[in-house]
C-alpha cells in the first residue's frame, strides 16, 4: 500500500509535528475562548482540528464538527447545523423535544441502507426565518447546560458570507458572544476573506476570537518523514532532493504527499534511488492525470482571468503597476481587480499581503505549459 496519503486527513502515523498548534487550540478553547484558524488550502487545517478535538474530547469537552462548504441556504444551513449537533447529543428525548420546539421546524428520523437511524428535519414552510436561526444558535449552549462543555467547530467558516444577505455573521456573533458554556472554532482556508472577517472593525467578528496563523511543516520533519516512508520500500532519497521535492511543490503539505505518492508508485520495486529527474516526471505525470480537470476549469475563464493566470506564473508582485497590467496585456487597473476577485473567489489563487500566488502547484505549471504551447502555436 501507498505510504503517502492525501486523500483523507492526517491522522495517526500520518500525523506529524503541530504538536504547539494542537497544544494552542487545546489550551484557548479550554480556557473557555473562541479561536479562528486559518491557512491556505491544503495546509493541514481540518487534520490539526481533528487532533485536538480528540484531545479536548479526552478532556471531558464536547466537540460538535461542521462544514459550512455545501451551505448555500438558510435551509441548508439549519440542517446541517443540527445533525451536527444531533451526533453529539447526550440525551435523545432532550434534543428532540429542543428540535420540536423550533419554529417551521420538524424533527424527521429515516433509516440508511443498514437500518442505522438517520437525523434529519423537515420544513413546515419552505423558507425558515432568521428567528428560527437564532433559536437554533442557542442550542449548543443549551445543550451544554445539561452537563458537558461543548466547542463548534465550524470549518470553511468564510462560507458564511454566501448568507451575508440574511445577516447570518452579525446574528451568529450576537448570540455566540453571550453563552458562557460553548466555545466556537472557527476555521477558514480563504485567508484574504477571513481575515477581513476577523480583523476589520467595521466587520461583526472584529476582534471576537484569538487568531492562529498556520504555516506549512517544518522542513525537517518533512524530509524525516519522506525518507523513512521510502525506506519502509527500499526506495533511497537524499536529503537534497527531498528539500527539491518540497520545494517543487511549495512545501504545501498535501502536494508533498501527492508527489511523494506519485514518485512511490513510479518507483516501488524497480527503482531504488530517487533522482532529480525522476521528481520533475513524477511533477509532470500528476499534471497530465489532473489536465482533464485543469482543462474545464481553464476553459470557463475569461480571457483577461487566463491572462492573469499566465501572467502569475512569472511573477506575483506589484500586479497593479501600469508595467505589469502593459507587460501581460491585462487592459486595466479595474476590470484586472474583478478578474483578481474571481480568481480568489474560485480558491484559484491566494494573496498574501501584496503578493498573489496559485493554491494548486501543478496547476500554475499546467497554465505555464498552455501558455507554452500557444506561444509556440503562435510563432508558427
Ligand atoms: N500534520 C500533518 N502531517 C502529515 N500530513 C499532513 C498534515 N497535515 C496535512 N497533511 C497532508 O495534507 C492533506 C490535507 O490535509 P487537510 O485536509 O487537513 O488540510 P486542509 O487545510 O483542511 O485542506 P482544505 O483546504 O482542502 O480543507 C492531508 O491529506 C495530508 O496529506
Ligand atoms: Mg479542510
Amino acid at each position: 500500500m501507498n505510504p503517502f496519503n492525501y486523500i483523507s486527513i492526517a491522522e495517526g502515523d500520518n500525523f506529524y509535528d503541530r504538536k504547539e498548534e494542537t497544544k494552542r487550540i487545546v489550551d484557548t478553547l479550554q480556557g473557555g475562548n473562541n479561536m479562528v484558524l486559518f491557512a491556505p488550502r491544503r495546509y493541514g487545517k481540518t487534520s490539526l482540528v481533528f487532533r485536538a478535538m480528540q484531545q479536548l474530547e479526552q478532556s471531558g469537552i464536547s466537540c460538535v464538527y461542521l462544514d459550512l462548504m455545501p451551505v448555500y441556504s438558510l435551509e441548508s444551513f439549519a440542517e446541517l447545523y443540527l445533525q451536527a449537533l444531533y451526533r453529539k447529543q447526550t440525551s435523545f428525548e432532550r434534543f428532540i423535544q429542543m428540535v420540536s420546539a423550533l419554529k417551521n421546524i420538524r424533527p424527521k428520523m429515516t433509516f440508511d441502507e443498514f437500518g442505522k437511524p438517520e437525523f434529519g428535519i423537515e420544513f413546515a414552510e419552505t423558507k425558515v426565518s432568521p428567528a428560527t436561526i437564532a433559536d437554533i444558535l442557542n442550542l449548543p449552549e443549551k445543550m451544554a447546560q445539561d452537563g458537558r462543555r461543548i466547542v463548534v467547530v465550524m470549518d470553511e467558516f468564510q462560507e458564511i458570507r454566501k448568507l451575508s444577505k440574511f445577516g447570518l455573521e452579525a446574528l451568529m456573533r450576537s448570540k455566540i458572544q453571550l453563552q458562557h458554556h460553548a466555545n466556537y472554532l472557527f476555521l477558514g482556508s480563504k485567508t484574504h476573506i477571513i481575515q477581513d472577517m476577523f480583523m476589520d472593525k467595521n466587520r461583526p467578528f472584529y476582534n471576537s476570537a484569538i487568531t492562529l496563523q498556520i504555516s506549512t511543516l517544518p522542513e525537517r520533519e518533512t524530509i524525516d518523514f519522506i525518507t523513512s516512508r521510502l525506506a519502509t520500500s527500499g526506495i533511497r532519497i537524499s536529503e537534497d532532493l527531498c528539500r527539491y521535492l518540497i520545494a517543487r511543490v511549495e512545501n504545501i503539505p498535501y502536494y508533498i504527499q501527492l508527489l511523494s505518492a506519485e514518485i512511490w508508485q513510479y518507483m516501488v520495486g524497480e527503482l531504488h534511488d530517487v533522482t532529480k529527474d525522476i521528481i520533475d516526471n513524477c511533477f509532470l505525470r500528476v499534471v497530465e492525470l489532473k489536465s482533464d480537470y485543469y482543462f474545464e476549469r481553464t476553459d470557463r475563464l475569461s480571457v483577461l482571468q487566463k491572462r492573469l493566470l499566465i501572467a502569475l506564473t512569472q511573477s506575483g508582485d506589484n500586479i497593479y503597476s501600469g508595467d505589469y497590467i502593459r507587460r501581460y496585456r491585462l487592459v486595466g487597473a479595474s476590470s484586472l481587480q474583478k478578474a483578481v476577485a474571481v480568481l480568489l473567489d474560485e480558491g484559484i489563487i491566494d494573496r498574501n499581503e501584496a503578493t498573489y500566488a496559485f493554491c494548486d502547484p501543478f496547476y500554475k505549471q499546467y497554465i505555464y505549459n498552455y501558455a507554452s504551447q500557444r506561444n509556440a502555436s503562435e510563432r508558427n
